[in-house]
């Protein structure tokens, strides 16, 4: 009885065991294969792109699509060992050899990629391929930066509803933000700085996206914007904004308020035009940037109460007092230059009448 029980016991040890190492073999195997239709869709992208590129240098089609440089796979599925492994990441970075159109089908090709990087690829030229929109239900991250695309911001990126970062700056981009990208249920980032961008800006930018990533950033410095920021923007959770460097006007004091989750503002380089003397300063507030605008009234004395790492306040239209307190006396005259009537330290004293 217990001797029969223990052979039993050592033959389902052994049997485990085996399943276990044919688990294992096939668990290595899946792991040194990749989909052929995601090692297709790469070949075809090198070829776009040329297969000189240093970026290419290991797509060896002999080797596995996984063990690629600049390829990143799903992991091996601990429930279906069997499964290949599918691209979910594409970066390709700092190589100026790397030139052509923008692949647009062969990475539509990649048919579960989640992120897609092309950072400081000059050479990659052309439009942005309405082929992306294949992707609209796995496509999140998206960073096409410093490269040679040109044209239209594309209104049809809103398809793509899974993308919460999208990041195209310092490219030839010409054109109006689409009033589309506010209908994006899941974006939170959106950097489009260092373009040619003209237009005004959407109104209801970030009003349909979720809470989930409850702060937005919004970059757009360096472009040819104009017009008002929107009242809607009163009601956005901004963590970091930037229109430094545009033709934008009017009033963005309501960008303020003392409970606003706002860690970075810049609004350099407009023509804004508003009081900024009853305006409070969101407690998170870190860099402030309102240089070289039209702002007139006070330096808030709120600003005492905030401990911001950055404020600038120069070539504006401000007067009264300079607040002493908080952490003001770590900026320089040069924060508070060319105003209409500041005086005080740093800058020399207000003449009592
Ligand atoms: C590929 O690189 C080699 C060596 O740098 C060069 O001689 C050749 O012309 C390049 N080919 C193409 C198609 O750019
Ligand atoms: C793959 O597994 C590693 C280690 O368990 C984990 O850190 C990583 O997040 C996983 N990657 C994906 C894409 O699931
Ligand atoms: C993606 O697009 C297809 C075809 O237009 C559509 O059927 C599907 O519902 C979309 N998926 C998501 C997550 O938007
Ligand atoms: C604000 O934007 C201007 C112009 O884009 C830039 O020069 C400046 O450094 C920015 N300020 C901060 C604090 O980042
Ligand atoms: C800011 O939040 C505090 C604490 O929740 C609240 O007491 C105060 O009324 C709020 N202030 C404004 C201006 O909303
Ligand atoms: C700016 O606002 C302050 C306080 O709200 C007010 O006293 C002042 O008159 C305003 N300045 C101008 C020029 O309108
Ligand atoms: C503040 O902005 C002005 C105008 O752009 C600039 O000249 C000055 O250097 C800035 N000061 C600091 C400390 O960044």
């Amino acid at each position: 009885m217990l001797a029969s029980s223990s052979v039993r016991h050592r033959a389902t040890m052994a049997a485990v065991v085996l399943l276990a190492a044919a688990v294992a073999v096939s668990a290595a195997r899946a792991k040194n294969e990749c989909h052929s239709g995601d090692k297709a869709a790469l070949l075809a992208i090198m070829s776009t792109l040329g297969s000189n590129a240093s970026s290419f240098q290991s797509w060896n089609s002999d080797t596995p699509c996984c063990d690629w440089t600049n390829v990143f796979c799903s992991n091996v599925s601990s429930t279906s060992p069997y499964t290949a492994r599918r691209v979910i990441g594409l970066s390709l970075q700092d190589d100026d050899i790397l030139a052509g159109p923008f692949p647009g089908a062969a990475i539509a090709g990649l048919t579960t990629l989640q992120q897609l990087l092309m950072i400081n690829v000059p050479g990659v030229k052309g439009t942005i391929p309405h082929d992306l929109t294949r992707l609209n239900a796995t496509l999140s991250f998206v960073d096409i930066s410093s490269t040679g695309i040109s044209g239209p911001v594309p209104s049809f990126l809103s398809e793509i509803t899974a993308l919460g970062h999208l990041r195209l700056s310092t490219n030839k981009l010409t054109g109006p933000i689409p009033a589309s990208l506010g209908d994006m249920p899941n974006l939170y980032f959106l950097d489009l700085s260092n373009n040619r961008l003209t237009g005004t800006l959407p109104r209801l930018l970030f009003s349909k996206a979720s809470d989930y990533y409850s702060d937005k950033y919004l970059y757009l410095s360096h472009n040819k914007l104009t017009g008002s920021v929107p009242a809607e923007f009163a009601t956005v959770n901004f963590w970091g904004l930037d229109l430094s460097h545009n033709g934008f006007t009017g009033d963005a004091s309501f960008l303020f308020g003392v409970n606003k989750s706002l860690d970075y503002l810049n609004l350099s380089h407009n023509v804004f035009d508003f009081n900024f003397s009853a305006v409070q300063l969101p407690v998170n507030l870190d860099g402030l940037d309102l240089s070289h605008n039209h702002i007139y009234g006070d330096i808030p004395d709120q600003v005492v109460d905030v401990t911001v790492t950055y404020f600038n306040v120069s070539y504006n239209r401000l007067t009264g007092v300079v607040p002493t307190g908080g952490t003001m006396f770590w900026f320089d005259a040069s924060c508070f230059q060319h105003n209409k009537g500041l005086c005080g330290t740093p800058l020399p004293p207000c003449i009592k009448h």
